[in-house]
């Protein structure tokens, strides 16, 4: 089976897999990386976004192939060791989750929208797509606000 190298939360990772293999499955069930979850693996739920470089993708729906070479975060390589990102401190103090399960997706969106402008809009907040069946949109976009204010 080909082997594919990446780098994966600051390290490199090596996974023997065809070549259509989803991310996904690659980082969950070959890697143990369980942080991005499966919703519905059809690129709709968001439930697993990660980011690929600075930009948001959902691994359900790219081929382990194509992230060759590149640098693949998760929820787990977010912190600095002990130190929370900023998003995931204003994610506990607006006490945003519910049942969690989308949680880790809907930080990783959020932390690709703050690298991508500093100041985002309220049209910028409800581009993000990512599905909460808890309906927790109303506390994510408070703690999207926190930690964009606290980050400026
Ligand atoms: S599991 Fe990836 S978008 Fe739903
Ligand atoms: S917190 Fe339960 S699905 Fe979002």
């Amino acid at each position: 089976m080909p082997n594919h190298s990446f780098t994966l939360n600051g390290e490199t990772v090596d996974v023997d897999a065809p070549d259509d293999l989803p991310l996904l499955w690659a980082l969950r069930d070959k890697l143990g990386v369980t942080g991005p979850k499966y919703g519905c693996g059809i690129n709709v739920c968001k439930a697993c976004t990660s980011l690929l470089g600075d930009e948001a993708i959902n691994p359900c729906s790219v081929p382990v192939s194509a992230v060759e070479g590149q640098e693949v975060t998760t929820i787990e390589g977010l912190a600095d060791g002990d130190v929370l990102h900023p998003v995931q401190e204003a994610w506990l103090e607006q006490d945003v989750a519910q049942c969690g399960y989308c949680q880790p997706g809907q930080i990783m969106a959020a932390v690709a929208l703050l690298r991508r402008t500093s100041t985002p809009t309220d049209e910028d907040i409800r581009a993000i797509e990512n599905v909460c069946r808890c309906g927790t949109y109303f506390r994510i976009r408070k703690a999207i606000e926190s930690a964009a204010a606290k980050m400026a």
